[in-house]
């Protein structure tokens, strides 16, 4: 039996579609990861075969306002999720972010690189790795980065109203890698057929900005908007945001397992389902 959390969210509907009657669809209302103590019973009672963990306080300036939910969800609800699969000898995978590193290496990081968050959400994903693979060495921890799909509230649904509507300032000094949930959620399931346990890495390919994201989304939307590059310090954002998190993998072309195709063409395909959801209208 398979326990996909978070089954509302980007990534835990692409689990969800892909997975079909084989997944037990998992949300909030069913297990609240806030409310710690209830997890390792739930799990007992439960007793499933895999736990993939979507869920996450994924709002990162928000967390700054409030890092005791925002660590309870990404650190403590995470080290009780794999103390319980550690005890029903389950497996877990849960998923971290690019966001726990600083962004200051010049280069993509790799999963030995060593650590060191800026923001309140990338200090709590970082204690949430810890502390899966303190209780469960067995876990697999996925690090990934600028989660985007074609079926939720996400960027590319924020940039095309706002492009819909006129001129749009975007930062242009943030590198990564643009990552699909349905490409992720495939790819995760073949990292974990090939037995890798630990901390991997997996994107899509590809490189750029907010900006230049930006403008491949109003081309593929045949949009002529105005986008204005700016700094993230002209942003007035509350948390600070890594420079280049660009993340690569040492591990998994070593395991034999293909890495996630270039973002374009799932990008594409994101811009059209948003599109045909009425996102303009
Ligand atoms: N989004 C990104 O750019 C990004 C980048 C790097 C890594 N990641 C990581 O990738 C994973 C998936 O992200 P995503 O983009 O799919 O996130 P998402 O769309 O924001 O979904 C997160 C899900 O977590 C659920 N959740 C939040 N608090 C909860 C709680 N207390 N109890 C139970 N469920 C709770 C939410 O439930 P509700 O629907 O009820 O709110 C939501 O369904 C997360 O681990 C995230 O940290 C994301």
């Amino acid at each position: 039996m398979i326990v996909v959390l978070g089954a509302n969210g980007q990534l835990g509907s692409a689990f969800v579609r892909l997975l079909g009657r084989e997944a037990i669809p998992v949300t909030r209302g069913d297990l609240d990861l806030a409310d710690t103590g209830t997890i390792v019973p739930w799990l007992e009672h439960l007793r499933p075969d895999l736990v993939i963990n979507c869920a996450a306080y994924t709002a990162v300036d928000q967390a700054e306002k409030d890092p005791d939910t925002a660590r309870r969800v990404n650190a403590t609800a995470v080290g009780e999720l794999a103390r319980g699969t550690a005890a029903i000898g389950a497996r877990l995978v849960t998923f971290s972010t690019d966001y726990v590193f600083d962004g200051n290496k010049g280069r993509p990081y790799v999963e030995s690189d060593p650590t060191s968050p800026i923001n309140v959400y990338g200090s709590t994903k970082e204690e949430g790795e810890r502390l899966a693979l303190e209780a469960d060495p067995q876990a697999l921890v996925i690090r990934t980065s600028w989660v985007m799909s074609g079926t939720h509230q996400n960027f590319i649904r924020t940039i095309l109203r706002l492009m819909h509507a006129g001129p749009v300032r975007v930062v242009d000094d943030q590198v990564g890698r643009p990552t699909f949930a349905d490409d992720l959620a495939a790819g995760t399931m073949r990292v974990l057929d090939a037995g890798l346990t630990g901390i991997v890495h997996l994107t899509n390919a590809g490189q750029t900005t907010w900006w230049g994201l930006s403008r491949e989304i109003a081309a593929m939307a045949g949009l002529e908007a105005e986008v204005v590059p700016i700094t993230t310090a002209e942003s007035g954002r509350l948390a600070a945001r890594p420079a280049d998190s660009r993340l690569d993998s040492e591990r998994l072309a070593a395991a034999g397992v293909a890495s996630l195709p270039h973002y374009r063409e799932s990008l594409e395909r994101a811009v059209r389902q948003q599109l045909e959801g009425g996102v303009l209208l």
